[in-house]
């Protein structure tokens, strides 16, 4: 893929593709298929094997103002995912781009049939983020058994709501079964130790603008990046890096 970020688009207003998620209700699902008999989907039932989907899962790295952000951004509106889902738990996202966020179960459910979710945990989850990011990943899994085509799970600030200690069983479904499904992932941290090595080993595409801290630059040095590179990229520029193919890329957001 390319892993240039695209440019703006109007895919918030206009999203290539309309997806009739079967449920409103998000279920504590943990891998499991859907029951028999539960209410319609894109394939009755049964859901949604994508076999044959080739996974893409990229983490962005990089100090703080350094371009993150803006880069995500840009990723997520040219991503031609039919449903994205976009855990926006500082409001960010869209505080940027002046959209309006779901904040209930029926706003989710609508925001999902129009293939853009953007949960603001706020309102369901006053003080409690990691429950609303494993209620959100949850619900993002849920669907996407039972929705054809890819589907996009995104966080900014990854490491505000895991630890490097443990892998929720909901993040575990997302990253490592999510593929399946059709399901990809793209998720910023500040620093790439400060993730479970689970979620590191499982990127297939990684994006870094500066980073100075050593164990941070020691594990860009490690999937193939050029450490002194990493340590003297300005603000706003990035290297990236194809995990699968080796291909590298470099580019700027500002
Ligand atoms: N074109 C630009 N020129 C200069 N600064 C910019 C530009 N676009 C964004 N910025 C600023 O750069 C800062 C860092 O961008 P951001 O993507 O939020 O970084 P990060 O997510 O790494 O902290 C932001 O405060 C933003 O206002
Ligand atoms: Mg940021």
């Amino acid at each position: 893929m390319n892993l240039a970020p695209a440019r703006a688009g109007n895919e918030l207003i206009q999203p290539d593709a309309t997806p009739k998620p079967g449920t409103a209700e998000p279920r504590r699902a943990h891998c499991q298929d859907p029951p028999s008999g539960e209410s319609g989907n894109a394939a009755g039932s049964r859901p949604v094997m994508q076999l044959e989907h080739k996974p893409s899962k990229v983490l962005i790295v990089g100090c703080s103002g350094s371009g993150k952000t803006q880069y995500w951004t840009r990723y997520l509106l040219g991503s031609r995912a039919r449903l994205k889902f976009v855990f926006d738990h500082e409001g960010e996202f869209a505080g940027r781009l002046k959209f309006r966020p779901a904040t209930t179960l029926e706003q989710l459910a609508t925001a999902a049939g129009r293939g853009w979710c953007v949960f603001d945990p706020a309102r369901l989850y006053p003080g409690a983020t990691p429950e609303a990011f494993a209620f959100f990943l949850d619900f993002a899994f849920t669907l996407s058994t039972q929705t054809g085509g890819r589907k996009l799970f995104a966080c900014d600030e990854l490491q505000a709501v895991t630890d490097t200690h443990t892998v929720s069983p909901e993040l575990a479904c997302v990253l490592e079964t999510g593929r399946r499904y059709g399901l990809d992932f793209a998720a910023i941290a500040q620093q790439p130790n400060l993730v479970h090595n689970r979620v590191r080993n499982q990127a297939t595409e990684v994006v870094t603008f500066q980073q100075m801290d050593p164990r941070a630059v020691d594990w860009c040095a490690a999937v193939g990046f050029d450490p002194a590179a990493v340590r003297g990229l300005a603000p706003g520029q990035y290297l990236a890096r194809n995990l699968k193919t080796g291909g590298p890329a470099a580019g700027r957001v500002f």
